[in-house]
């Protein structure tokens, strides 16, 4: 099949890359290597077609005139809370205006799917008591990123009805593994695997037993690969069913690396969730997906990664 990845250069965006080409399809890329997203270069895959734009502009079109894709993979996105905070303005235009970009040049070159990465922030501070979150649980975003994902969603269900475009949503977990920037807000994984291997303070918020649903890049990819021909106009929560706390992360990763470092505590930051995890089964079910690398094996995964970049 003929995939068109947008931000294919990000950390998720160029596993899902890989996923792609090893299963045999043509893949492209658009990425415009935004300087405040995980995107680098060097993450983007020799054999994939590369194209460093915007997903706001309007050369979009000619990108999808030479690729002809049958699929999209819609991964490019601004994706921090605190700076959709801070700048709504560019959260909505990249996340909203960018995908509407994105919508208008499928159905003009008639490519018939995209498939979506939607996010557990579109929940907002659902109480522990609605824990697992499912499909079904209330959409309650609290921040301007939970409100353009989850107007996302509707803009598909829209193009949907009126254009006949199909989609798949996939609403992640906390994602995780190699190539996450360790410079970004909510990689705790990457942060800590990074400052445990160079020997410096972490910094665990609130009383760190504040659990989330991690679930690994890879299987995060695959999820991907499945929703190409499958899951049509269906929305699946893609993570492992299971929350870990970040004292249990920290105590993975100091075991795995062999060293501890000194814990910084620091207050509850805006917006925590105290716990959130998921209810996979519907992905198990009309997708055949679940997660597959266990906690344990992907934080060895994610160390092994950083040991090797910081040894380079
Ligand atoms: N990381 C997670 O845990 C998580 C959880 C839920 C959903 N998501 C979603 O998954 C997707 C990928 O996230 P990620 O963690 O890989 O982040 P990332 O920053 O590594 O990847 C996003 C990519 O989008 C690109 N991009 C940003 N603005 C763009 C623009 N205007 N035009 C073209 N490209 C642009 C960036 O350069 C980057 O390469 C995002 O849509 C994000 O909202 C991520």
């Amino acid at each position: 099949m003929n995939v068109l990845v947008t931000g294919g250069a990000g950390f998720i965006g160029s596993h899902v890359v890989d996923a792609l080409l090893a299963a045999g399809h043509r893949v492209s890329v658009v990425d415009n290597l935004w300087e405040h997203g995980g995107g680098r270069m060097e993450n983007v895959h020799p054999q994939a077609q590369f194209y460093q734009l915007d997903v706001r502009d309007e050369a979009l079109a000619q990108v999808f005139e030479r690729e002809r894709p049958e699929v999209v993979c819609h991964l490019a996105a601004q994706h921090s809370v605190k700076l959709s905070i801070d700048d709504p303005v560019h959260d909505a235009q990249v996340n909203l205006l960018g995908l509407i970009n994105l919508l208008q040049s499928c159905t003009r070159f008639q490519a018939h799917k995209v498939v979506f990465a939607s996010s557990a922030a579109t929940y907002g501070e659902a109480p522990p008591e609605w824990m697992p979150l499912d499909e079904g649980t209330v959409q309650s975003p609290r921040s301007p990123y939970g409100i353009t994902k989850l107007a996302s969603e509707h803009y598909l269900r829209f193009w949907k009805d009126e254009h006949g475009l199909d989609f798949t949503i996939l609403r992640y977990g906390n994602v995780y593994g190699p190539r996450q920037d360790p410079a970004g807000e909510a990689g705790v994984i990457a942060i800590f695997a990074r400052a445990i291997l160079l020997g410096e303070p972490v910094r665990i918020d609130w009383d760190g037993e504040q659990q989330k649903d991690y679930v690994y890049v890879q299987d995060v990819a695959r999820a991907n690969l499945i929703a190409l021909d499958r899951g049509d106009d269906e929305v699946f929560c893609i993570a492992t069913g299971q929350g870990s706390s970040v004292n249990a992360l920290y105590r993975h990763l100091t075991a795995i690396v062999g060293r501890e470092s000194e814990i910084v505590h620091a207050p509850k930051r805006p917006g925590d969730v105290y716990l959130s995890y998921f209810d996979c089964r519907k992905a198990r079910e009309q997708l055949g997906w679940q997660a597959e690398v266990s906690l344990e094996e992907g934080l060895r995964f994610t160390v092994d990664h950083f040991r090797s970049q910081l040894q380079m």
